[in-house]
């Protein structure tokens, strides 16, 4: 019987090309695991009419993890919804993990000493999708809402449950410690946003108490946007509520050389589905030029979680020393290798 059961999802456009690199490495580490390969997206939606089909669904059921690469939103197709977010939901994917590291050698670095974590929660706050246009008369008529009366007026609300504060702000303070980080940063707005911050805030200062050793401090989220221009170096893990972690986290990106880089896993107590941050770049679909690094280093953060530990160092190892080289590099480190050979050379590296 095969160690593992892991779902792949290409999903489409560059999902495609970079799932094709992911597979490289797959093949070079001898994981015992069996890969199955799942549908999302958009061709899911124009056979099936939904995007997430429980075909898929039945089939992450059975998986220990999934690697996920990209997929088309179609903000003008009624009905059809990020397959994305609607996964981190069904399967309650609390934490994304978003880690940035600058790799000494890349061209697109910032800074060369940059190594920040991001954890973003992943299932509440703006994203909730609870959304009201036209807003009910129940809603209009609660407290503070008298001026915009009379308004045509839309709302989405920023829903925060403790319990979702404390598994996120635990699961970064958790990390800092079986990692051996310096400082755990929490990003939030409190001095406006009262109660939802506030509560997040609260939560920081009770999980903080059980890891004594770790020093911590919190951040308006406008200064810190600031601040990691600034002084990046000073960072190590930061923890934030979800709108604010998706941009802080995109951010983060840009300083260690932008979207080619960045790694994600989106992990919950059952299921964790790991892909790049960035999407399906339909212009360069199928043309195999855009960077693999970003899905080899989502990969690298599979092979951890599942507690696989040579086999991601292996892979970090390796991207760093492909990174430093320069020989094999995509257009946007301002080379002419393609996706496949840059991760061939990643896998001769391993
Ligand atoms: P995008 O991330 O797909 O691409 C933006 C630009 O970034 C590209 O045109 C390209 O120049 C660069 N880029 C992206 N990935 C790269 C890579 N691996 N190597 C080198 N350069 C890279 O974002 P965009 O254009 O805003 O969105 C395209 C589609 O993807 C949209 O439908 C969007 O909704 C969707 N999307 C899906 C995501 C997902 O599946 N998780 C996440 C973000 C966007
Ligand atoms: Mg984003």
């Amino acid at each position: 019987m095969a160690k593992y059961k892991i779902a792949l999802m290409p999903g489409d456009g560059i999902g495609n090309d970079v799932m094709d690199a992911a597979q490289i490495i797959l093949r070079a580490v001898d994981l015992g695991a069996e890969y199955i390969p799942a549908e999302i997206g958009w061709q899911c939606w124009e056979k099936y009419g939904d995007a997430l089909p429980p075909a898929t669904i039945e089939i992450l059921r059975n998986c220990d993890c999934a690697l996920f690469g990209a997929i088309t939103s179609k903000p003008h197709v009624k009905g059809y919804k990020s397959p994305i977010v609607r996964l981190r939901q069904v399967f309650d994917l609390y934490v994304n993990l978003r880690p940035c590291r600058a790799y000494p050698g890349n061209p697109l670095n910032y800074r060369d000493d940059i190594d920040i974590v991001v954890f973003r929660e992943n299932t509440e706050d703006l994203y909730s999708g609870v959304e009201f246009y036209p807003v009910p008369e129940e809603l209009m008529n609660l407290e503070g809402m008298g001026r915009f009366k009379g308004q045509d007026t839309a709302v989405s609300l920023r829903i925060f449950t403790r319990k979702g504060c404390r598994r996120i702000i635990e699961a970064a303070f958790k990390y800092a410690r079986e990692h051996g980080r310096k400082k755990v940063t929490v990003i939030h707005k409190a001095n406006v946003v009262r109660k939802t911050c506030g509560m997040f805030l609260e939560e920081a200062a009770a999980v903080a108490k059980d890891y004594p050793e770790i020093p911590w401090d919190d951040a308006n989220v406008d200064a810190m946007t600031m601040w990691l221009i600034k002084n990046p170096e000073k960072y190590d893990v930061l923890v934030t509520s979800n709108l604010f972690g998706d941009i802080i986290s995109d951010e983060c990106a840009q300083l260690v050389g932008g979207l080619g880089f960045a790694s994600a896993g989106n992990i919950g107590d059952t299921l964790a589905v790991f892909e790049p941050t960035h999407g399906s770049a339909p212009k360069y679909a199928g043309q195999y030029k855009v960077n693999p690094l970003a899905m080899l280093l989502s990969v690298r953060l599979m092979f951890e979680w599942l507690g696989e530990k040579r086999h991601a160092s292996a892979v970090e190892r390796a991207v760093a020393k492909v990174v430093r080289d320069g020989v094999h590099r995509t257009y946007d480190m301002g080379g002419t290798s393609t996706t496949l050979q840059v991760a061939e050379a990643v896998a001769r590296e391993m």
